[in-house]
């Protein structure tokens, strides 16, 4: 098994290679990471990963994230020898992932204005920090792990914190975690000090937390655990691996999500590739990334909304002048990502050229919607008995928007993906206390 798996440079023109040990997040000239693996895996892993659903006392069965181990397999272990796995894999008693699925719901169907049948809705906050993010953050502390580090470190809106933490926790190592003062709903923030995480306050945004924090891991030995780590992308491919193995691996037509820094667009870009090369799909779903109108640095460059140019990955060679121009030109005009769903709060996602590869490969599209869109997508959700966060409503109401342009066709089949757990209690007390919200049920006296 050895050698299998190394980490390769983003960028075709470059193409650096490491071994599998390299903690740096990036090659020597500054482009992304790929974890890639030499083998192709068999098809007949499907039976298999279904057949784990019966768990048989295995953590690494129970777990949505472990259950697909042999596509993640960087570790390079033998996946069916339970001894090794344990000694290897990083889980949170096989909780992560393992109650994430897709779902009709009816009432988000209703008002997206699509039949139920071809809405689902994939929940991931239920995961046990309440947020995607275990699913990348399992791997990325296994690789952490691997490599001996003992102190994880990472800038955060939040979920991202409370993920670190208490992986951290768990399995008894340090974590730092940068965030931007006074930016953070305290629900999301209260995790990350009760799993014992150390907070560094930041005067500036997610953005200027995201610097600082990988400056620091780099001179004081910390290990990063943002999306910029490639093995978070690892784990992060298992959310389209559930939805697509519901689906009996037949591709829907569309997987959306809200965008932030881009690592979730990252890694179903990657999941999908990879499926698609080795032949377990046959058609290749195309991925919406839905910005929040204050904080629109994707959809912005996609669309060509800065200087008339729409930026594409360009088959490996995306125009990142453009994007250091659209940079500039916020610092000059003094724009900072504002939106009240914190989430997604993130002017330069770090992870923009992962994330075109993505929308490249799978002709994806990028949009935007409003803060009181979102609010309308959370509440939505809510009425149908599941709990999700103000930037996971962004993927109920991208679907809407995208369908009243005509983008998203009437008979399409939909994943949208629910990323987080409401942690901002306010949120919903104060949607529901104005009439005029549209899903408002104000209380009674
Ligand atoms: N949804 C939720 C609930 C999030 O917490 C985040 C990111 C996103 C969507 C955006 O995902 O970055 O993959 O595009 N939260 C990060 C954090 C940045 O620090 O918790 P992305």
């Amino acid at each position: 098994m050895q050698g299998e798996a190394y980490l390769k440079c983003i960028d075709p023109q470059c193409g650096l290679e490491y071994p599998i040990e390299t903690t740096s997040v990036q090659c020597e000239k500054g482009h992304l990471l790929d974890v890639k693996y030499k083998n192709t895996p068999s098809e007949n892993l499907k039976e298999v990963f279904y057949q784990r659903r019966n768990p048989q006392g295995s953590i690494f069965n129970e777990s949505g994230v472990w259950r697909f181990r042999e596509l993640l397999n960087f570790c390079q272990i033998d996946t069916e020898n339970i001894d090794e796995c344990s000694k290897y894999l990083v889980s949170l008693d096989g909780a992560e992932g393992r109650l994430s699925k897709p779902y009709q719901m009816s009432k988000a169907a209703e008002f997206v204005g699509i039949s139920n049948e071809n809405l689902w809705l994939q929940p991931e906050g239920y995961n046990p920090s309440g947020s995607f993010k275990d699913n990348g953050m399992a791997t990325a502390v296994t690789h952490a792990k691997m490599v001996g580090a003992t102190k994880i470190v990472c800038a955060s809106t939040g979920n991202t914190s409370a993920s670190a933490g208490m992986f951290a926790a768990n399995e008894g190592i340090n974590c730092d975690v940068y965030i931007p003062s006074g930016q953070i709903a305290p629900g999301k923030l209260s995790q990350a000090y009760q799993f014992g995480a150390q907070i560094v306050q930041v005067d500036g945004n997610f953005d200027d937390a995201l610097k600082q924090s990988l400056d620091d891991a780099k001179n004081h030995d910390g290990y990063t655990v943002n999306s910029v780590n490639p093995f978070r992308i690892e784990g992060q491919k298992t959310i389209p691996f559930r939805a697509l193995e519901y689906l009996n691996w037949e591709a829907p037509d569309w997987i959306v999500y809200p965008g932030g820094a881009l690592g979730n667009t990252s890694s179903c870009g990657k999941a999908l590739m990879e499926l698609y090369e080795w032949g377990w799909i046959k058609k290749i779903p195309r991925i919406a990334v839905i910005n929040s109108d204050g904080a629109s640095t994707l959809s912005d460059l996609y669309n060509g909304k800065f200087e008339g140019e729409e930026l594409r990955w360009n088959k490996g060679k995306p125009n990142t002048e453009l994007i250091t121009r659209y940079y500039d030109h916020l610092d000059k005009e003094g724009i900072r990502p504002k939106t009240k769903a914190t989430a997604i709060q993130i002017g330069r996602p770090a992870n923009i050229l992962k994330g075109l590869r993505a929308l490249e490969f799978t002709n994806g599209v990028a949009t935007t919607v409003s803060d009181s869109e979102m609010l309308d997508g959370m509440s939505v959700v809510g009425l149908n008995g599941f709990d999700c966060e103000m930037a996971s409503g962004a993927s109920v109401v991208g679907v809407k928007k995208l369908m009243n342009e005509g983008i998203i066709k009437k008979d399409d089949k939909i994943v949208g993906i629910l990323t987080g757990r409401q942690k901002d209690a306010m949120l919903p007390v104060d949607y529901h206390n104005n009439p005029q919200n549209k899903f408002a049920k104000p209380p009674k006296n």
